[in-house]
């Protein structure tokens, strides 16, 4: 029955909202059991993006093989999964159908229910995969190709957004930037990578919105500003290099400042850093050097955790499916979907226990 609390052991969870096509197997006691990711990078890169049509051609191909494969990886029969939870937004409309209808067909077939999750929420539960990871209330900043955005949060759905971008997400600041040095699709790893090669103080990059109160962000000036340093020169391989490490250093900077307004404002002090720019090497470093010296805590989920995955939507499914949701039929989508509109699942009390019973 609907908003009945249920014994959920083994759920299977499946990310479909973007380029990754990722299954995983989650247990309450046994923790991860599978986790596959195939990455569609090599077929976007061509086009300089995400084309929304192919991603979710490969997303039809890739799925259902890869739940085949994510069952033996567990050593796992059907009959022992208990429930399934899929991304259900935001993303890209196609690509979450095809994960929606999959997961809700193979519940149907399988008799369990079947929860949609917000992509996001599967961000900030990334950290609780680990053992000894962060309990609420914490601050988390959320920095990916889509979003960028600081949550305070208090308890399981109990989200609230303290600042996010006015316009590019840091990710995409990153991306941007990157195809303005020449660098392929994604930018962002490329970029840091050749800013590890870059010289400090070559070139400097306008930090934005740092002179304003306030914990929004905006990236799109640096495009602009780094589209402009560029312009009509010649760059050599040493140009780009630190002209990339000022861009790294320029988001970097930014981050760093706003989370550590914003963990003052709180009062709090955890920060959890999650999306796929958390896997920047200098973000890491410099967050941590700053939190650390301001008295806090920071925790970053490993990067394969970081980057989407299925195992974080499995983890959020899991409190979800445990608090009686995903009866019925319904696929639901979203492409669009405020992360401070989820609420707590019934029974899962407000600044209560993170994930449940496990
Ligand atoms: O969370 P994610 O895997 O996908 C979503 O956007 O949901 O994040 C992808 C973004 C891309 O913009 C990519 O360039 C960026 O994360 N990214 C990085 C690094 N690794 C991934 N940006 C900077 N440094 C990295 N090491
Ligand atoms: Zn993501």
């Amino acid at each position: 029955m609907e908003n009945q609390r249920r014994k959920v052991t083994r759920v299977l969870g499946v990310e479909t909202s973007c380029d990754e096509t990722a299954v995983a197997v989650f247990d309450r006691e046994r923790g991860l059991l599978a986790n596959r990711v195939f990455s569609q990078l090599a077929l976007h890169a061509p086009h300089g993006g995400v084309v929304p049509e192919l991603a979710s051609r490969e997303h039809l191909e890739r799925l259902v093989p890869m739940i085949r494969d994510a069952l033996t990886d567990a050593g796992l029969e059907a009959q022992a999964i208990d429930g399934i939870a899929y991304t259900a937004g935001p993303g890209l409309i196609g690509a979450l159908l095809v994960g929606a209808t999959v997961a809700r067909a193979l519940g149907f077939a399988w008799g369990v229910p079947v929860a949609g999750v917000h992509h996001l929420e599967g961000h900030l539960l990334a950290p609780a995969l680990e053992p000894g990871g962060p309990r609420p209330p914490f601050l988390a900043l959320l920095v990916s190709g889509g979003h960028t955005m600081l949550v305070r949060v208090s308890g399981f759905g109990d989200y609230r957004i303290l600042g996010e971008t006015l316009d590019d997400a840091a990710g995409e600041a990153f991306d941007k930037t990157a195809k303005l040095l020449g660098l392929g699709y994604p930018g962002g790893p490329a970029l840091a990578e050749l800013a590890g090669r870059g010289r400090d103080g070559v070139f400097r990059f306008p930090r934005p919105m740092l002179d304003r109160p306030g914990l929004d962000f905006s990236f799109s000036g640096l495009k602009t500003a780094v589209a402009v340093a560029l312009r009509e020169r010649t760059l050599d391989e040493q140009d780009r290099a630190d002209a990339a490490r000022a861009i790294e250093a320029a988001i970097v900077a930014t981050l760093v400042a706003k989370a550590l307004r914003a963990l003052a404002a709180t009062g709090l002090d955890t920060l959890v850093v999650a999306g796929g720019v958390g896997a920047n090497q200098c973000l890491r470093r410099e967050l941590a050097a700053a939190v650390t010296a301001a008295g806090g805590r920071v925790y970053y989920p490993r990067p394969e955790f970081c980057t989407d995955n299925a195992a974080m939507i499995a983890c959020a499914g899991l409190v979800r499916l445990a608090a009686g949701e995903g009866e019925g039929l319904p696929v639901r989508t979203r492409a669009r979907w405020p992360l401070d509109e989820l609420q707590a699942p019934r029974g899962v009390a407000a600044g209560g226990p993170w994930t449940g019973s496990f």
